[in-house]
């Protein structure tokens, strides 16, 4: 097994592996090295069931089961369905626009995702690609006195989805939902590192106005994701990416042709409990 760096800021693809076999514990335990170091990992032509993509994903922790996910194939509640294709019944699938804000998965809860596994089942004939950014980089490069700043502060995490694309009941449960405040900076669990944790779907600062924390919402989103602590993922069937949501997040780009297929599947691994419920506004 060998790595090969992706980029200057993260990622590292992984070379001689064939994650449809048994990976021995001393293997495992490289993985999950390299994961902690690089953020992001790419296998590429891991041609694997549905059932293997669940079973490799889980030897990281407790996988997620999606109760707030559209197009979850009730056999498979470990996996969340990304995709154009549309349903059954002719209607286009809810999740066609999952992710295209910058965010680190469930963040909006309040216990954020640890890992998140993402298979590319198929993909359009150019685009539809996925940006990650290094967010120990982004906050490492801020001043004292905005790291200062934000030591105190707690971002609330909205939902990011457009409403119209989504059925009534959808629309209801999720306005149900209370939002989650979550620190606007987290020490990593296992590297001890710090890292920011903001992203597009953070509305505001708990004790600040919409219009005042804009500005500085503004500032942090365009800082952590500057072309140097980015890498653009270009898929190829059968690629799996994994990525550390403790320290990246990441953005899936509206620049393809939505009347061709882009089919993925995600397993998402649980984190540990972070942030607090605070009234709906
Ligand atoms: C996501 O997991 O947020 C979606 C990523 C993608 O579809 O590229």
């Amino acid at each position: 097994m060998a790595f090969r760096p992706l980029s200057y800021a993260l990622g590292a693809e992984v070379l001689g592996i064939d994650l449809s076999k048994d990976i021995s514990a001393a293997t495992f335990d490289e993985v999950h090295q390299a994961f902690l170091r690089y953020g992001i990992l790419l296998f590429r032509d891991q041609h694997l069931t549905r059932e293997q993509h669940i079973a490799f994903s889980r030897r990281f922790g407790e996988l997620d089961c999606n109760e707030r996910s559209p197009d979850t194939d009730p056999q498979y509640p470990e996996l969340i369905i990304i995709t154009t294709r549309p349903r059954a019944d002719g209607t286009p699938s809810e999740s066609r626009y999952t992710g295209r804000l910058w965010h680190s998965d469930l963040c909006h809860t309040l216990t954020p995702a640890m890992g998140s596994l993402l298979r590319c089942i198929e993909r359009p004939d150019v685009g539809g690609d996925t940006l990650f950014s290094n967010m120990y980089l982004a906050y490492d490069t801020l001043s004292d006195g905005m790291k200062k700043l934000l030591e105190g502060l707690h971002g609330i995490h909205a939902r990011g989805r457009q409403y119209d694309t989504m059925s009534t009941e959808r629309v209801a449960f999720l306005k149900g939902l209370r939002p989650v405040a979550q620190p606007a900076v987290r020490v990593h669990p296992e590297t001890g590192r710090k890292t920011l944790y903001i992203g597009e779907k953070v509305k505001q600062f708990v004790g600040f106005t919409p219009e005042e924390s804009r500005p500085l919402l503004d500032f942090l989103n365009r800082h952590a994701t500057r072309p140097e602590f980015v890498y653009r993922h270009q898929w190829r069937k059968h690629d799996i990416v994994m990525w550390d949501n403790r320290c990246t997040q990441h953005q899936a780009l509206g620049d393809f042709d939505m009347t061709q297929i882009r089919h993925m599947e995600r397993t998402t691994i649980k984190g540990t409990p972070s942030g607090y419920l605070i009234e709906a506004a």
